[in-house]
C-alpha cells in the first residue's frame, strides 16, 4: 500500500499487466476451487503467477507450488515461503522435467490473440501435467465478448472496460483501474473462441475438456486426451 498522497508505481509485466494492480488484486475463491481439484498435497504449477495472488493461498492449503512468470517484478512480489519455487520464464520455453497434478493457467492466457502462442501454451501445460493430472484454465467464453462499455468491481477495485472489434474474432480492450485515488491502465486484445475452437486448440496440445468448474464457464479443467 502506498503512503497517503504516493502514486502507486506503473510498473507493467511484458504483457502489460500492472504490478501494483495484481499485488493488491483479491482471490475469487480460485484457490480452494484449485484445491478442490486435486488431493491434499498435491503439486501445482501456477503459469503466468503474476504477484502470487493465487499461488500463496494454494500453498497456504498445503501445496507445494512452482510459480512461473517472464516477469521478474511480479515474481519478485510473491513473499517468501519453503512452499512456493518462483521461476523467471516464458511459459511456452518452459521445460522443467517435472510433472504435477495441476496446471493453472489463469488470467485468460489462452484468449490471446496469437494463435501460436496460445497452442505453445497449452502445449506447456500438458507437457507439465502428472498422469491423471488436470489443467485448470481460465478463458473469456464467446459470451463475454462484444458487450461494449461496461464497469464493475473487483473487491475495492473499479474496473471500467471499453472494448472494440477489430474482425476476425479480435476485440480490443481499454481498461482503467481505480482503487481510492490510484489508477491503472491497460490496453490488450483478445480473441474471442468458440466452444469449438476451445476444444480444437485443446485436442492440438493433447488435451480435452473434463469439467466446467464454474456456472458462469470462466474456469475449466482438462486432461490428458488419453486420460
Ligand atoms: C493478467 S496477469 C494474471 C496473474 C495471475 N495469474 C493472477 O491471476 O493474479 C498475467 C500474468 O501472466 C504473465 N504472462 C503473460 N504471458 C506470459 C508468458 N508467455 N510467459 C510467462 N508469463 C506470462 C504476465 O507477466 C502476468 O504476470
Amino acid at each position: 500500500m502506498n503512503t497517503p498522497g504516493e502514486s502507486p508505481s506503473q510498473e507493467a509485466a511484458p504483457d502489460g499487466s500492472p504490478v501494483d494492480l495484481y499485488a493488491r488484486m483479491p482471490t475469487f475463491g480460485e484457490p480452494e476451487m484449485i484445491h478442490a481439484q486435486v488431493a491434499l498435497g498435491a503439486s501445482v504449477l501456477d503459469l503466468g503467477c503474476g504477484t502470487g495472488r493465487i499461488a500463496v493461498p494454494v500453498a497456504r492449503l498445503g501445496h507445494p507450488v512452482v510459480a512461473v512468470d517472464e516477469s521478474a517484478a511480479m515474481l519478485a512480489r510473491i513473499p517468501a515461503d519453503p512452499r512456493i519455487r518462483p521461476v523467471q520464464a516464458s511459459i511456452q520455453d518452459l521445460d522443467l522435467g517435472e510433472s504435477f497434478a495441476a496446471v493453472v493457467l489463469a488470467g485468460n492466457l489462452v484468449n490471446t490473440d496469437d494463435d501460436r502462442l496460445r497452442q505453445h501454451l497449452l502445449g506447456a501445460s500438458a507437457r507439465h501435467l502428472a498422469p491423471g493430472g488436470v489443467v485448470l484454465v481460465q478463458w473469456r467464453p464467446p459470451d463475454w465478448f462484444a458487450a461494449g462499455q461496461g464497469t464493475r468491481h473487483l473487491g475495492t477495485i473499479e474496473v471500467a472496460r471499453t472494448e472494440t472489434a477489430l474482425g476476425n474474432d479480435r476485440f480490443g480492450f481499454s481498461v482503467d483501474y481505480r482503487d481510492g485515488d490510484d489508477v491503472w491502465h491497460h490496453d490488450y486484445t483478445f480473441r474471442r473462441l468458440s466452444e469449438a475452437d476451445l476444444r480444437d486448440v485443446l485436442a492440438e496440445a493433447g488435451l480435452q475438456i473434463r469439467q466446467w468448474l464454474s456456472p458462469d464457464r470462466l474456469w475449466f479443467s482438462a486432461q490428458a486426451l488419453s486420460s
